[in-house]
């Protein structure tokens, strides 16, 4: 009940107010009661919490996904009275780790079960031992990926270490799939919860109880439109793939996750060469599988990495030379003596991982929908073709079939505000993005410049969205569109000496406040680009500007976004 002094200043406020203003003035409540930052008395809090001195919050983070959390959970934590450091593992100083009483991480997994790049200075660090953190109270939230065969393995890692150090587990580890805001928000609260009660539970160290992970939002689509976007003659195949799939919630930047299954004439082919049943049981990581259904949807199958052709080569007993080789081939050439040796093959294979796309449309443009941008990965194994297992899947897919997929969020790599500029580097698919960011920018009357660059090897045959881009510049979405054609003259020509070449007016863009994105193959493409970067701020920031530190402060603001693979 409200106080009669409370009552009469919510009369006024009502009698005094528009319709809209009182819409408004309900959603601001409802906001503030659901956002979490009220205090228990239901008074946004400022007043330090007393109990606990400062907290650290540092995020191992590739994609932005554990960085984000990590912002939003500082800022609840300071609305909450605590005072709190973020900050990235990269820049954390080791040297204050054993001072830390209250350290909190939130890590992804990248790779095969590794760090992300820039916390891996920190991983390799805690385990090398020889130290103790007797004062550290701590938690760990971990992002990741079920498709994955390490799941959380970094997070677990760290998690478990800590402890060997030494430290007190306040907080339970946590193992978030890809769709991580729910756990990630109820591992957060009960932090806070802690930290606000650490008079009696801190103290008291609490198992790890390792929450089943609630799993992914898998989405089922069908295929649209899926055509072949490069022209007769060309050296490359990359399809425009359209997915109609309603209630799918992403924002331009993000990616979708595909799981491959595995051709059905590979797996019956390696059925027969096994001497096998295809109804046979088979366990495989915990699991019971009928051996059809394990090398149809389960595991990798199609081009083994070499610690495995190794471990097949010691079941063997066979001296195999590295090569890129499929399971196959292996039974092939280096056949199993037996079914028991079978069984031992199948133990050490690994899980279909997923693939990842960017996506190159827009919900505000295409809702509904989802494109994609394939290329259709082709290699020679042998002398003879090879195509990529899921880019070739993709490619294949008829008009009407159905595909399934999940939402990678990419929080770093987002749009900035509708007034600012872009400059976006995406020579090949690395142009997927930026058709999104381009459609939406469009379709939403963003009045920020927009400035393209794009490059591939033929004018005629692979100036992918050709038209689209024409037309975006015809209505002035685009501003500017730079193109490198490298096969089309003597000298290779790339979209890093197209930016060389418009330094100056590039440089203005930048320091302009506007925004750098840079999506395509990280070797060689994203390294010659950006060392193009650093030139053209070299030659055109004022004298005595560092450019690496320029480059890193632009980071910093977010101001230059990369998605490479
Ligand atoms: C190339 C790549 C490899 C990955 N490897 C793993 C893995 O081995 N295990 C896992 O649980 N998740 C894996 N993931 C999933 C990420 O951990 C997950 O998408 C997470 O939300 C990313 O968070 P971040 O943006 O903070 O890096 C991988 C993701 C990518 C893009």
């Amino acid at each position: 009940m409200l106080s009669p002094f409370k009552q009469k200043l919510i009369e006024d406020l009502i009698a005094t107010s528009s319709k809209e203003e009182l819409i408004w003035i309900n959603g601001y409540l409802a906001g503030l009661i659901s956002s979490g930052v009220l205090a228990e008395e239901g008074k946004p809090s400022a007043v330090p919490n007393p109990k606990v001195g400062k907290i650290t919050i540092a995020y191992g983070s590739e994609t932005g996904n554990s960085k984000k959390l990590a912002t939003d959970f500082g800022s609840k934590a300071k609305k909450n009275g605590i005072n709190v450091k973020v900050v990235s593992l990269e820049q954390y100083r080791l040297t204050d780790l054993p001072k830390e009483e209250y350290f909190f991480t939130v890590i992804s997994t990248q790779g095969e079960g590794e760090p992300p790049a820039g916390a891996k200075k920190f991983y390799d660090h805690i385990h090398q031992n020889g130290f103790q953190l007797s004062k550290l109270k701590y938690g760990v939230l971990a992002l990741g990926d079920t498709s994955y065969p390490l799941f959380c393995k970094a997070g677990e890692d760290v998690d478990a270490q800590l402890q060997r150090l030494g430290g007190e587990r306040i907080v339970s580890l946590m193992k978030c799939d890809t769709d991580y805001e729910e756990e990630a928000d109820s591992w957060f609260s009960t932090l806070m919860d802690k930290l606000h009660d650490n008079e009696t539970s801190v103290s008291t160290p609490k198992a790890p109880a390792a929450k089943k992970s609630s799993g992914k939002k898998i989405h089922s689509g069908t295929v649209l439109t899926n055509i072949n976007l490069n022209d007769h003659g060309s050296a490359k195949q990359t399809n425009h793939i359209e997915i109609e799939a309603a209630d799918v919630e992403y924002l331009p930047g993000d990616s979708i996750g595909i799981v491959p299954h595995n051709p059905i004439a590979i797996v019956e082919a390696i059925i027969a060469t096994a001497g096998e049943n295809a109804d046979k049981m088979f366990s495989f990581r915990n699991e019971q599988y009928n051996l059809f259904d394990l090398l149809r949807n389960k595991i990798n199958i199609v081009c083994l990495p070499d610690r495995l052709v190794d471990a097949y080569s010691g079941v063997v007993k066979q001296q195999i030379p590295q090569t890129k080789i499929g399971l196959l081939d292996l039974l092939k050439i280096y056949p199993v003596k037996d079914a028991e040796q079978f069984e031992e093959v199948i133990a050490l294979m690994e899980p279909i991982t997923p693939r990842l796309y960017s996506i190159a449309s827009s919900p505000e443009a295409h809702p509904g929908e989802v494109h994609l941008t394939v290329a259709r990965d082709n290699f020679i194994v042998n002398e003879e073709l090879k195509y990529g297992l899921c880019s070739d899947l993709l490619c294949l897919l008829e008009e009407q079939s159905e595909v399934k997929f999940y939402i990678h969020h990419n929080s770093s790599f987002r749009l900035p505000d509708a007034g600012k500029d872009l400059i976006m580097i995406g020579p090949g698919t690395g142009i997927a993005p930026f058709r999104s960011f381009l459609a939406e920018r469009d379709a939403t009357g963003a009045e920020g410049r927009n400035w393209l660059f794009f490059g591939d090897q033929h004018f005629e045959t692979d100036f992918l969205y050709q038209t689209e881009i024409q037309n975006w510049l015809e209505t002035g979405v685009l501003t500017s569109v730079n193109v490198a054609f490298s096969r089309d003259q003597q000298e290779k020509v790339y979209v890093q000496h197209k930016m060389q070449k418009h330094g100056v007016e590039l440089f203005d863009w930048i320091e302009g406040g506007g925004y750098v994105y840079l999506c395509g193959a990280r070797e060689p493409m994203s390294v010659d680009v950006e060392n193009t970067l650093l030139k053209i701020i070299e030659e055109h920031a004022p004298n005595g500007t560092n450019a690496e530190e320029y480059l890193n402060q632009l980071k910093e603001e977010g101001r230059y976004q990369k998605d490479v693979y």
